[in-house]
């Protein structure tokens, strides 16, 4: 099976502070990394990939991730987002970042070790909620069917997470919980995203 392509079209707005901001910390993270539609496989069924820096641009300006936030990775791949979120929020922040896949799990532990303010965890994502009461940014890296209900319970006042959403056809949806409480969810585009692993 071929590794599915990424059909974000993102265009980087260098009189952005937030695009220039992230772009060029992607570019600290894997530098050279500069071709904006690769998706690179990480295994041979395509069920783990390496988003393209574009994807990370679309997701972290859609939280509006900044400096000091709390931020929770679902589906960590190589570490590569959970690096370049870690640089993002800074010393005052901090990146919580979960894989299902254990060899990939392990090797984003190893990878990401060196930055104090990330932790990377092995296990089901979709079940996470018990780390989104430490969290106010929220991004999931997998595509899943409809948003789980248990996630938008469980997104606090003042939080936003973004999520592909969707089978053969994927958005990427965007829900922030307002601060008087109410759930606010719109849709930033066509997507493609490795789908959820959960067997649970
Ligand atoms: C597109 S990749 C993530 C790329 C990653 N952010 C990076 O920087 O390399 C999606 C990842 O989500 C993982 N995944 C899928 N379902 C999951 C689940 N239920 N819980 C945790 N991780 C999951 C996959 O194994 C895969 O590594």
């Amino acid at each position: 099976m071929s590794p599915p392509r990424s059909r974000l079209s993102v265009t980087l707005d260098t009189e952005q502070p937030a695009d220039r901001s992230i772009w060029g910390r992607a570019a600290q993270v894997i530098p050279g990394m500069h071709e904006p539609s690769a998706t690179l496989p990480l295994d041979d069924t395509g069920h783990a990939t390496i988003s393209a820096p574009h994807a990370y641009l679309l997701s972290y300006r859609l939280i509006d991730l900044r400096a000091g936030d709390r931020l929770l990775e679902l589906g960590s791949g190589t570490g590569y987002g959970a690096a370049l979120g870690a640089q993002i929020v800074g010393p005052t922040g901090r990146v919580i970042t979960i894989e299902i896949d254990a060899a990939l799990s392990a090797r984003a532990r190893d990878l990401l070790s060196p930055l104090a303010n990330v932790r990377a965890l092995h296990g089901d994502a979709t079940h996470a909620t018990a780390f989104f009461g430490q969290c106010n940014k929220i991004v999931v890296a997998f595509a899943v069917k409809e948003l789980p209900k248990e996630w938008l319970d469980a997104l606090l006042p003042g939080a936003i997470l973004v999520a592909p959403v969707g089978t053969t056809a994927q958005h990427l949806l965007r829900a922030a919980r307002t601060w008087d409480g109410r759930l606010d969810v719109t849709r930033h585009g066509a997507v493609r995203y490795v789908p959820n692993r959960s067997t649970a």
